[in-house]
């Protein structure tokens, strides 16, 4: 027949995750999620390539029994190539060589970031081009003016720190469990975003910096804590809206800027920070104060998964993008 049925395959972090997709349909996404980072208060990237190991296997069998379609009907495998961990990478390339190789099948590389920005075609309804993607994760802060499926340039990006990183590290010094993300999230509805002001850093053109907040809560937090050793739980909410605030209005600023720059007014988001209600909110308001159009995909697809692999990997078996059983991950790699 001629369909085109592909095998996704994504290691690159935490989550061992395996998709099937038929003609450019997503027909499943199966997430193993690894807790064991919880006690470690963060991603422990040895821990991570064992997880990966064990799930693998079972997670790619699920994706397989749960699509309908025998392996001997795929026609290709894909695979994260990078960036992300290096083990945690080569567990996922490993398989997808022998995989493609036992049913003499083709091999197709992604990268993990343009697959984050193709996630927006997996559902209705889709961005048009040229579009504005913003990306942001624990990993990943990214602002990409996409023209074409696989025509993308990142335009601006954190030079440190990724935004979620800033969550998850100024929540640590509140004294909440990893990944402080989501708490901060909710103890913000309750408090007031101008109790506190937190610096705004800012970088020159459209880059990122959100290293310096974490010893600006730092510095703030031991100063206070020496008048009052209650500081924080007396103004958890307060405390959680101001740092909140602050990282929205630094990703806000650069993003209004880009708008600027390039006249494209439809925009994206991708990663798990876009799951924040502060973000969101913010967005929609903007959107409707400047006739943005706005896109957010489902958050199952925001977070790290196979299917936007598989989506990205479609695009590239149409325009016969293969790679040979030599490719090597890559902890690092550019778009
Ligand atoms: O995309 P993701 O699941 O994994 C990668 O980092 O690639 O993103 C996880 C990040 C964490 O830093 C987490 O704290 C953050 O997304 N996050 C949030 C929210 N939900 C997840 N940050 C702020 N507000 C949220 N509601
Ligand atoms: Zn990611």
């Amino acid at each position: 027949t001629n369909d085109i049925s592909i095998l996704a395959i994504e290691s690159s972090c935490d989550e061992t995750s395996a998709s099937i997709i038929l003609n450019g349909k997503v027909l499943n996404n199966i997430v193993a999620t690894q807790s064991v980072h919880e006690k470690y208060g963060g991603v422990v990237p040895e821990l991570a390539s064992r997880a990966h190991q064990e799930n693998l296997i079972p997670v790619v069998q699920e994706a397989i029994s749960t699509s309908g379609i025998s392996k001997d009907q795929l026609s290709a495998v894909a695979f994260t190539r990078g960036p992300g961990l290096m083990g945690a990478l080569l567990v996922g390339v490993s398989f997808a060589k022998a995989f493609a190789r036992s049913l003499n099948i083709p091999l197709i590389d992604i990268n993990h970031m343009q697959a984050h920005v193709l996630a927006h075609f997996i559902d209705d309804p889709k961005p048009g081009f040229p579009f504005l993607c913003l990306t942001v994760s624990g990993g990943h802060t990214q602002l990409v003016l996409v023209r074409d499926h696989l025509d993308m340039e990142v335009i601006g990006q954190t030079q440190d720190d990724a935004v979620g990183e800033a969550f998850d590290k100024t929540a640590k010094l509140l004294g909440l469990p990893y990944p402080g993300g989501p708490l901060i999230d909710s103890y913000a509805k309750e408090g007031n975003p101008k109790a506190f002001a937190f610096p705004i850093t800012r970088m020159p053109g459209l880059n990122y910096s959100f290293s310096g907040i974490k010893t600006a809560v730092l510095y703030f937090l031991r100063d206070q804590l020496a008048q009052d050793p209650d500081f924080i739980e007396k103004n958890l909410a307060d405390l959680c809206a101001s740092i909140q605030y602050t990282l929205i209005e630094m990703l806000l600023v650069k993003l209004k800027e880009a708008v600027k720059q390039t006249g494209v007014k439809e925009i994206a988001i991708a990663g798990g920070v876009s799951a924040n209600s502060g973000l969101r909110a913010a967005l929609e308001e903007l959107s409707k104060k400047r006739g943005w159009k706005l896109f957010v995909p489902k958050f199952e697809y925001c977070t790290d998964n196979a299917a936007m692999i598989a989506m990205a990997a479609h695009y590239k078996y149409l325009k016969g993008e293969f790679v040979g059983l030599d490719i090597t991950p890559l902890a690092k790699m550019k778009f």
